[in-house]
């Protein structure tokens, strides 16, 4: 039982790190351009949520295509950070 708990534990922690981890460090930030920048302004006064509204009017399959691969495409925010 008691070595169990331990394992639970350090799974948790591994997962809880990797989680942190992973997204920050492998995915494109929005970009400081004259495209991207009103979206930061947009954020910091009507929050993330109010941002994203607007970036499937141009991410999208006719102007600019995701990759293949690319995992979902709402909330973006969550994942390509405002830096
Ligand atoms: C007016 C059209 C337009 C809107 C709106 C827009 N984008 Fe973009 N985005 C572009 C274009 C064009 C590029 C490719 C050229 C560039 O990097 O600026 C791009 C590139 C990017 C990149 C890739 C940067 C890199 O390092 O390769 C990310 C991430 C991104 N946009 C996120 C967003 C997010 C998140 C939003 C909404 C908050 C958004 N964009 C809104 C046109 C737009
Ligand atoms: C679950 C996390 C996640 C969400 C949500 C997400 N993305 Fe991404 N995005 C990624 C990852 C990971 C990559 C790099 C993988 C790839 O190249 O396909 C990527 C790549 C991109 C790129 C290309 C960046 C480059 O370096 O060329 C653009 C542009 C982009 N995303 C825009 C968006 C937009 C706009 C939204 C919302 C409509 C969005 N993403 C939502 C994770 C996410």
């Amino acid at each position: 039982m008691k070595k169990r708990d331990i394992f639970l534990l350090l799974a948790g922690v591994a997962l809880v790190t990797f989680l942190w981890m992973a997204p920050e460090e492998t995915t494109a930030p929005v970009p400081h351009d004259e495209i991207h920048e009103p979206f930061f302004a947009v954020a910091a006064k009507e929050g993330r949520k109010a941002a994203e509204a607007s970036c499937t009017q141009c991410h999208n399959a006719e102007m600019v295509p995701f990759t293949e691969n690319h995992p979902t495409t709402f909330r973006c925010l969550f994942c390509h950070k405002l830096k």
